[in-house]
């Protein structure tokens, strides 16, 4: 094990949708250390089922604690909606290392949320699963049991960026179906949330669908922003994490197309791996 990275951050998505998240994690701690994974060889996790996305999300985080990790960023909706939970709940309490943590995206994006709604009428964006995992209603819920929420499944929008096809004029077709879906279950919303870390790639053209008035959210920024807080009060954490400005990437695909391709999510990408789970 390298002796510099040893203690760095886990960050971990299905493919390159994590890599839009640790982009501005990296810009808001630039000194700390991050291993990220990308499972790009059984990408996407998006139509697969519970069973499966646990499995590997399982496997996931066993290997990046392998590398050193104390902590894990799960940067990737449909593994936090689908495995999160019994993951803290049922395999953290199995490892003799209380202090692990495994965190997700879904709850800091909700949180959030009131400060952008007017209308207390919100729709969130996600794969098929995360939608059918209903994580996101039953989250804001919690917090504000006012707002109403819609949903829609955008099962074609992560194929489009896993293929680089997100510019090309394919992608207005299907981008355009699904937001005037979603608004018109409910002509009140104000505020989407992009609800997967591979939506951020597209945002051009969500933008140019969605009416000026209605606030989009990204996840980078606001989970960035969270982690902070979390190290913030969490000062043992802070001190399990190495600071040397580190960043390694690791696939269970080609590290050649990792490199070449990741580079359009985040440009700090150089030191890729391939790895077996
Ligand atoms: N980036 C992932 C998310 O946030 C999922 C993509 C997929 O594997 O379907 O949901």
């Amino acid at each position: 094990m390298d002796k510099l990275n040893n203690k760095a951050i886990g960050v971990f998505d299905s493919g390159y949708g994590g890599l839009s998240v640790l982009k501005e994690i990296i810009k808001l701690m630039p000194d700390y250390d991050f291993n990220y994974l990308g499972d790009n060889a059984r990408t996407p996790y998006g139509n697969r089922s519970f069973e499966a996305v646990y499995t590997y999300t399982l496997q996931s985080v066993k290997k990046l604690f392998e590398l050193g990790s104390e902590l894990v960023i799960l940067a990737c909706n449909t593994a936090s909606a689908k495995a999160l939970r019994t993951i803290q709940q049922e395999y953290l309490p199995t490892l003799n290392q209380p202090w692990k943590r495994v965190l997700g995206v879904i709850r800091p994006s909700v949180e959030i949320i009131g400060k952008y709604t007017n209308s207390s009428h919100v729709g969130v964006l996600g794969t098929r699963g995360t939608v059918a995992s209903n994580s996101y209603p039953l989250e804001i819920h919690k917090i504000y049991p006012e707002i109403t929420v819609q949903q829609e499944a955008c099962p074609m929008w992560v194929a489009l960026v896993e293929n680089n096809e997100f510019n090309n004029d394919g992608a207005d077709y299907f981008i355009e179906n699904n937001i005037i879906n979603i608004l018109s279950l409910d002509n009140q919303i104000d505020t989407l949330i992009l609800g997967c870390t591979h939506y951020p790639l597209l945002i051009e053209k969500i933008k140019k669908y969605t009416p000026k008035h209605i606030s989009i959210l990204s996840q980078g920024e606001i989970v960035a922003n969270s982690l902070k807080d979390y190290l913030n009060r969490h000062p043992e954490m802070d001190a399990m994490c190495s600071k040397n400005s580190i960043h390694k990437f690791y696939t269970t695909d080609s590290p050649k197309l990792f490199k070449e391709f990741g580079s359009i999510f985040c440009d700090k990408i150089n030191n890729v791996k391939q790895i077996e789970l």
